[in-house]
């Protein structure tokens, strides 16, 4: 019996190994084009463009190593602690299969099964904007392989105070550009600066170099999706500020110049609820902030909150010393914490600014804490300074940081159900927005998902089907902003066919 059941087995995992093969267009190619390309193309920050096969098998078993480390694609707040808009992390379903494929040598696959390279919006994400600021000259980054920090600074010339509803940071050059901060001047010390340096803007590593009036007013890294504040929500610009923008240019071979620009979007009229900056900075911390050469330091802050909050985002920012980050909140008497962020491994070059999925309450009472680890010791491959020396508060590069920015309104009944997901403007021309006239958001999903529907399809129908084609859900759509609950479904991919046509939607936890 034994020795005929050898030769069926091999018989039956012949073809089951066939079909199961990992082939760069049906398996790898979406996720490097998902997860990769947004950086990883021509004029982008990522160093090589992986477009094609040819590009991405060159860089195959680097390309398993980066993935299987986490160290691609960039994304530093741990995804198990809390989650953001358009977090950039891959499963590791995602990850085996890449490794699986660079062990299997590579193979091509068959061309047509692959999905096609997505489409990036050239102009804006989210619409027409109401006003376009630009760096007022194009600044040459060097190309002598050095980091560069520099401030420009933009008169709005705002004869009143002006409310607005997203501010776009729009990369001139994205070879380059490795991020952008904004800030606001109201008293002239940002143009000072500008003309003491003989170049545009002036330099500065750690934001403006002055306590700026707003010095986190919005920012942009490779891949940021612009918030839009919902109805009734907006910030404002005072009149007659200055808008700043601090700009990271990477190391690069040749010279290249940039001129960025920032889209404005107003609101439609008066807000009920202007979003303010929350600073816990090092003045919350109880101690004296300095941290001593070959030392490994944590400091802890803390921010009362007065009144029932909704936070929109959140910033933690240090330098090159810092090394991780843990902001959450708790109840009085330390009950019911509400996780924040976490930074496992703070990445100076990158820094990010993290909008929440949904509006987040702190009622009133609790206390934000904010936690950040320090180390000045030659272990911390960042360490400007070997040996290392004594390092204090300030902007520059051998200097030290502790803020935590969020931005919040005063919270509202419902406010937990309001999307921060949703990118689409009404100012948005049809002609603009290419096809997709109902989007699913967010997509990966976890518990729910909205719908933002063109008017002409409310009251139609919809359904969702798992990849074996079974109906798992399905409804009428109530209204062009309509949610649906898909915490009853398990892991995996669907299909979601509506009216418009049939779209994917991940449900991932
Ligand atoms: C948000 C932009 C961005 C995304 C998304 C991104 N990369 Fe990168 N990648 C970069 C930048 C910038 C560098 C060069 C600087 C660095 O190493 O941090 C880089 C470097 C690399 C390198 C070279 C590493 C080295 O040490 O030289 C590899 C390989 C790589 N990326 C693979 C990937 C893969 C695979 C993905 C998708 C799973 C991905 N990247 C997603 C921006 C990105």
């Amino acid at each position: 019996m034994k020795t005929f059941l050898t030769p069926l087995c091999l018989l039956l995992l012949i073809p089951a190994a066939g079909i199961s093969q990992v082939t760069y267009h049906s398996d790898v190619a979406p996720i490097i084009h998902n997860a990769c390309m947004e950086c990883h193309r021509s004029g982008e920050i990522g160093p090589m463009p992986f477009t094609n096969y040819e590009e991405v098998s060159a860089y195959g078993p680097f390309i398993e190593y980066v993935t299987s480390i986490g160290y691609m694609p960039p994304w530093t707040p741990d995804a198990d602690y809390s989650h953001f808009v358009g977090e950039r992390v891959l499963s590791a379903t995602e990850i085996e299969t890449i490794s699986a494929w660079v062990d299997a040598d590579m193979p091509e696959g068959d061309p047509a099964d692959n999905p096609g390279v997505p489409d990036f919006p050239e102009g804006s994400q989210v619409g027409e904007p109401d006003l376009v600021f630009s760096m007022p000259q194009p600044y040459a980054h060097e190309g002598d392989m050095t980091d560069q920090y520099q401030v420009f600074v933009i008169p709005t010339d705002f004869e009143d105070d002006v409310t607005v509803r997203a501010l776009e940071v729009r990369p001139g050059n994205g070879a380059i550009a490795h991020h952008a901060i904004l800030g606001l001047d109201i008293e002239g010390i940002a143009e000072t600066l500008d003309a003491q340096d003989p170049e545009p803007g002036y330099e500065s590593f750690g934001d403006f170099g002055f306590n700026a009036y707003q010095s986190f007013f919005g920012g942009w890294v490779p891949g940021t999706q612009t918030t839009v504040y919902p109805e009734g929500i907006g910030r404002v610009i005072p009149a007659d500020s200055d808008l700043l923008i601090q700009m990271h240019y990477g190391p690069n071979p040749v010279e290249e110049t940039d001129q960025t620009e920032v889209n404005v979007f107003l609101t439609d009229g008066p807000i009920d609820r202007e979003v303010t900056t929350g600073i816990m900075g090092p003045w919350a911390l109880g101690e004296p902030f300095f941290i001593p050469p070959n030392q490994v330091k944590t400091f802890h802050g803390t921010y009362d909150i007065p009144v029932d909050l909704s936070l929109l985002s959140i910033v933690p920012h240090c330098h090159l010393i810092g090394v991780s980050w843990e902001v959450f909140a708790t109840g009085p008497g330390g009950q019911d914490t509400i996780p924040l962020i976490s930074i496992p491994a703070w990445d100076f070059n990158w820094q990010g600014f993290f909008t929440f999925p949904y509006m987040t309450k702190v009622p009133a009472g609790y206390t934000i804490h904010g936690i950040a680890s320090y180390d000045n010791t030659v272990s911390n491959p960042f360490n400007p300074n070997d040996p290392p020396q004594m390092i204090e508060y300030g902007d520059n590069t051998g200097d030290e940081m502790f803020f935590v920015f969020f931005d919040y309104v005063p919270y509202e009944e419902g406010d937990e159900d309001i999307s921060l997901d949703t990118p689409l403007l009404s100012s948005v021309e049809p002609m603009e927005r290419e096809k997709p006239q109902i989007q699913l958001q967010p997509n990966p999903a976890s518990d729910r998902i909205q719908l933002l529907v063109d008017p002409q399809f409310v009251g139609g129908q919809w359904a969702m089907f798992d990849l074996g084609g079974r109906s798992v859900l399905s409804g009428t759509i109530q209204s062009s902003n309509d949610r649906i609950l898909v915490d009853a479904l398990s892991e995996g991919v669907y299909l979601f066919k509506g009216p418009h046509g049939t779209d994917r939607l991940v449900i991932q936890r």
